[in-house]
């Protein structure tokens, strides 16, 4: 049986997009399910395109109850990847898919990470401190907001005259390279264990 991915994305999801591009066709895993907590989230859109089903909840759902788990469970869900999702991970959820879920942050960790540090307020506090360089993490996920072991880290070289659109154009495209093929890396260590 095909290996089984859910994307969690609140936003644009264009990671989810790319994920769903790299697997569609593949022989070994698929992606069975997109999730987000924004019934405004253009991902939606994009999980349509691909016929890959979708899933709004709620903060009560999410927080206060064991749906979302069993939803996953009765889908067969053999990892969970974040793509631009913004809510913390509650404990049951972590306890039920243990080292099975993962997030991809745009900085190098653990630089600019924690609450609040996303999207672009991430890309501004890079442009703000001048760094000569940033990057992209990959890591599992942990009770706390960006701090879990981390997978994989690629960089990219900052010019001075960079600006904040260049800044995280550069990190995407390394994000869109890279978390499919970590996510493909994840789920062959899977199979073989
Ligand atoms: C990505 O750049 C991802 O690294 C970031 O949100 C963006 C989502 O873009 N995630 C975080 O900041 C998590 N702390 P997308 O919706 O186009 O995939």
């Amino acid at each position: 049986m095909k290996k089984r991915i859910a994307i969690f994305a609140s936003g644009s999801g264009s990671n989810a997009q790319k994920i769903m591009e790299h697997f569609k066709k593949h022989n070994e895993a698929e992606v069975a399910i997109v999730l987000t907590n924004n019934p405004e989230a253009y991902v939606l859109q994009r999980a349509d395109n691909f016929e890959v089903p979708s899933h709004i909840f709620t903060r009560h759902e999410f927080y206060q109850t064991d749906d979302i788990i069993q939803l996953l469970k009765n889908l067969q869900i053999d990892i969970i990847v974040l793509a631009g999702f913004l809510w913390l991970i509650p404990g049951n959820l972590l306890k039920a898919f243990p080292n099975r879920i993962i997030n991809l942050h745009p900085a190098l960790l653990p630089k600019y990470g924690g609450k609040g540090m996303y999207g672009d307020n991430v890309h501004k506090a890079i442009m703000e401190a001048g760094d000569p360089e940033s990057g992209i993490t990959i890591h599992f996920v942990n009770e706390n907001f960006d701090e879990g072991e981390i997978i994989h880290q690629s960089r990219f070289h900052i010019d001075k005259d960079d600006d904040l659109e260049m800044i995280k154009f550069k990190g995407q495209q390394l994000e869109h390279l890279h978390y499919p093929k970590v996510i493909e890396l994840l789920l062959k260590k899977m199979r073989e264990i």
